[in-house]
């Protein structure tokens, strides 16, 4: 019988460069799309799928992070003394999501190294594992989609979204073979961010992973790689190429909607994308964007 995973890291160690100044005292998870902050978002796609408890991999600025889904007395005291239960709902609703542990990684050495963070906790079983700066939109699937292949065929699973080639050397970019699932295919190799114009594929590994145990063995002795870092995709790349050993990678094609809040642009889109279709703002919204749309050249 396949084994249930419940075990989520959320790597959110990063420095958020991209993101200075507004990232300089606080993690760029924390910032709101709309009104919730990206990391919450991606707690609740893991408690959707079934996923219940979470690791957060967490660097300088911790607080934040931590507090958003911890009780904060004095406000929920405020709220509750003026009958304000919408609110007191909203305010609870972070705390009561899910069984949520933290580990501290140090120096951020890269994403492979934030993983490895998380090898005690998660011990001997496969997991998931959601960057923290990804949302994925919840009205399409994509994670319980790479839970049911990881049952079915007992190895890693990553999510590719096919991308413009003009953006490949911003990605982790999959060497694939077709399968007889249209939506899965299985990977033989990958490259970290390859220059423009030498990817071997316009398929980009998107920030969802459902890994199995054996990556943690292959972290430990994985290399730096590209920008010095400790990469997640050269452990992967390893366990592709000895799948008897490891299972092998599958990758899950994504069509659906996707938004890396950890780029400026990318961020302002999730937002408009995600309050247009609102109840509480959409209908404000939708008549002046297409005014303001109109005064656009
Ligand atoms: P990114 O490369 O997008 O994060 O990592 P970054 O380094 O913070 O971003 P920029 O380029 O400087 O703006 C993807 C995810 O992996 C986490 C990040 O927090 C983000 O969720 N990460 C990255 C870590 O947890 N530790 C690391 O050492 C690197």
């Amino acid at each position: 019988m396949a084994f249930t995973i419940t075990k989520a890291v959320i790597p959110a160690a990063g420095l958020g460069t991209r993101f200075l100044p507004a990232t300089k005292a606080m993690p760029k998870e924390m910032l709101p799309v709309v009104d919730k902050p990206a990391i919450q978002y991606v707690v609740e796609e893991a408690v959707n799928a079934g996923l219940t408890d979470v690791l957060m991999v967490t660097g300088r600025n911790k607080n934040a992070l931590e507090n958003h889904f911890d009780h904060n007395n004095e406000l929920e005291a405020t709220l509750k003394a003026k009958g304000d239960t919408e609110r007191l709902k909203k305010v609870n609703y972070s705390t009561e999501l899910a069984d949520m542990h933290y580990v501290r990684q140090g120096n951020p050495l890269g994403l492979g190294h934030a993983v490895l963070r998380a090898k005690m906790h998660v011990g001997n079983e496969p997991f998931a594992v959601l960057l923290g700066d990804d949302i994925i939109d919840s009205r399409d699937v994509l994670l319980s989609r790479m839970l049911e292949v990881q049952a079915a065929r007992d190895a890693s699973v990553v999510a590719l979204l096919e991308v413009d080639p003009s953006q490949t050397h911003m990605y982790g970019i999959a060497t694939v073979e077709e399968t007889d699932e249209d939506d899965v295919v299985r990977i033989t190799g990958m490259v970290e961010k390859p220059p423009p114009g030498e990817a071997p594929s316009n398929l980009a590994i998107i920030g969802r992973y459902v890994l199995m145990p054996e990556v943690f063995r292959i972290l430990e002795r994985t290399e730096p790689g590209r920008g010095g870092e400790i990469q997640l995709t050269d452990a992967l790349q390893t366990m592709a190429q000895v799948p008897e050993a490891t299972g092998g990678v599958y990758g899950v094609v994504f069509r659906g909607r996707r938004y890396d809040t950890g780029d400026r642009a990318d961020y302002i889109k999730a937002i408009v994308q995600l309050a247009v279709d609102r109840d509480d703002l959409g209908e404000e919204l939708r008549p002046w964007l297409k005014d303001f749309v109109g005064t656009l050249d």
